[in-house]
């Protein structure tokens, strides 16, 4: 095998943010060897690579087969023994999750900026996950960081483009290349998790249906396969399922706002009993009954309350783990079932030695991300699988789960606003303002609200005892209430602001407000402590989930 060295120059931006490195697609277009030069980094940091298997696919964006067949010819001449590729490119990350884990893999690499638009104006985005599947942690991609930095060199396999579209497999060198179906080890997977033939007799019935918005993004043939041709949900189930490079012109975000085609079915007559929907790279999830939307932080405490109706959780749940901005509502399922509860920073990574330890089964985020002990990564389909299985396990509507449960436990009121692409040097004087009051807050009344604590959040890892300081602003209140702060670590433009806004509600007779009039004074108060929209000159936020 001809390898060729060829020599570069290093960039100074390659440092990989909460979900790898994510850039504008012009980035990778406009600056030669841009990709290269962070693949190598990668690569130079995995000192045992030799001969090892290496995962690769990504979300089907524009650029996701070129960067492919360049990052082929880079892991043949850096002595990778087998490479696993998605047919036609394709895997989406809690797929590639499983086959990193199935096949032992040393790691995998996923093409994907997750929701974020993509084609030439916009984003792109490389991501490593290590051996257990998982998102590589900070103590790797600060390696990678250091590493782009110095760079001068990176190898190329002198071999021809590798025919994506037909399975089957390949030798170059010391290199196996196999093109796999990117969606059957899944799908086992998922058999073996969900009950899978009482869901099959029931959508065959028509007693349930089900409506899954793939937004022409990746998990298309994962939902056509599973959802349509293996569990029998009638034809046109699955909408938008055609993955696109451009995802149809749409921005495959799993939100009311985005998911429109999926929102007007489920908010329209004849709607189906569990209407659900993706991301680009099939992480996240949005579930939604007829004409009610679950709360991401409202899904992870009902899965965890109900786990033991599917098979795959019936033994109980080892402990669950939400990020700190994610709504406390699973606190109360823990307590009420003895079981720990774990509050990390936001991103996925920071539940992986939780999931490795053996100390949680259920992980969620407030982010429309749900997931388990299966993979290393929050997984969309999986999330619309539980629900499905237990819509199918109880025969009762969406809705009532929900209602069911605020019953049960109290019901969380809860809501996210985003103020996007704020000037930077803005974004931060907020949160150092916020800082500075801090010791100020305890005890303070704030309307009709006694600040208990308030901290900028710092993680400490119960398991391997790391420290992760400065993850965001923490207010809680009295009666229970909380206001989070803290800036987007995935934004690719300027500053995004996130506040993140709770309150609880014991009273049953309380529990139909409108989540936004619930949490008016806590919306003012946010206002009142930080100032954005005043100091924005917006009107509001930009995102309001
Ligand atoms: C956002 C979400 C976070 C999620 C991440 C990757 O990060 O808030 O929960 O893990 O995307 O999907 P943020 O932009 O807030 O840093
Ligand atoms: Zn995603």
């Amino acid at each position: 095998m001809d390898i060729e060295i060829c020599t570069t120059t290093p960039y100074t931006d390659q440092k990989p943010g909460t979900s790898g490195l994510r850039k504008k697609t012009k980035v990778f277009l406009d600056n030669p060897n841009y990709l290269e030069n962070f693949i190598q980094s990668i690569f130079d940091c995995l000192p045992e690579k030799q001969g090892k298997t290496l995962v690769l696919g990504g979300d089907g964006r524009f650029y996701n087969r070129q960067a492919l067949q360049t990052i082929i010819k880079m892991a043949v001449a850096n002595g990778f023994g087998t490479l696993l590729i998605g047919q036609n490119g394709l895997l989406s990350t809690p797929a590639a999750s499983h086959l990193i884990r199935k096949y032992k893999a040393l790691g995998g690499i996923i093409l994907s900026a997750s929701h974020n638009p993509a084609g030439p104006e916009g984003d792109f985005g490389v991501k490593y996950n290590i051996q257990n599947g998982g998102p590589a942690p900070e103590s790797y991609t600060n390696t990678f960081y250091q590493r782009s930095l110095t760079i001068t060199e990176y190898k190329l396999a002198k071999m021809p483009d590798v025919d994506l579209k037909r399975l089957g497999e390949h030798r170059f060198g010391h290199t196996t290349i196999r093109i796999i179906d990117p969606v059957s080890d899944y799908a086992q997977l998922m058999a073996h998790l969900f009950d899978f033939d009482r869901i099959r007799s029931v959508l065959r019935s028509g007693a349930v249906r089900i409506c899954f918005d793939a937004m022409h993004a990746v998990t298309g043939p994962y939902a056509i396969r599973i959802l349509e041709e293996e569990l029998g949900a009638g034809p046109g189930s699955v909408i938008n399922a055609a993955p696109q490079e451009d995802f149809g012109g749409g921005h495959p975000d799993p939100n009311l706002t985005y998911a429109k085609a999926l929102v007007e079915k489920m908010y329209g007559p004849h709607a189906p009993t569990l209407g659900a929907a993706s991301d680009g790279d099939g992480d996240r999830n949005m579930i939604l009954g007829q004409r009610f939307f679950v709360t991401p932080s409202d899904s992870l405490a009902v899965l965890a309350a109900n786990a033991h109706r599917v098979p795959g959780y019936r033994d109980g749940l080892r402990g669950v783990a939400r990020s700190m901005p994610t709504s406390r509502a699973v606190d109360r399922v823990a307590e009420a079932f003895g079981i720990p509860c774990y509050e990390t920073p936001t991103g996925w990574k920071f539940f992986g030695n939780l999931l490795d330890a053996g100390k949680i089964t259920l992980c969620g985020e407030e982010s429309f991300g749900t997931g388990s002990d299966h993979v290393r990564e929050k997984d969309g389909l999986w999330a619309v699988l539980f629900w499905l299985n237990l819509v199918v396990a109880t025969r009762q509507s969406v809705a009532t789960i929900v209602r069911d449960h605020w019953r049960r436990f109290g019901r969380h009121y809860y809501s996210r606003h985003d103020y996007e692409a704020l000037d930077a040097a803005l974004g931060r004087e907020i949160m150092e303002h916020l800082r500075g009051q801090l010791p100020t807050f305890p005890g303070q009344s704030l309307g009709r609200y006694t600040v208990s604590l308030a901290d900028d959040f710092c993680y400490t890892d119960p398991v391997d005892g790391s420290i992760t300081p400065g993850q965001g602003i923490r207010i809680l209140l009295e009666p229970e209430a909380r206001l989070v702060f803290r800036l987007s670590g995935t934004g690719t433009q300027g500053a995004t602001l996130r506040i993140y806004l709770e309150r609880y509600e014991p009273d049953p007779t309380r529990h139909d407000l409108d989540p936004q009039e619930a949490l008016s004074e806590l919306i003012a108060l946010a206002e009142f402590l930080c100032g954005v929209k005043a100091k924005s000159a917006r009107p509001g936020p930009d995102v309001i989930t």
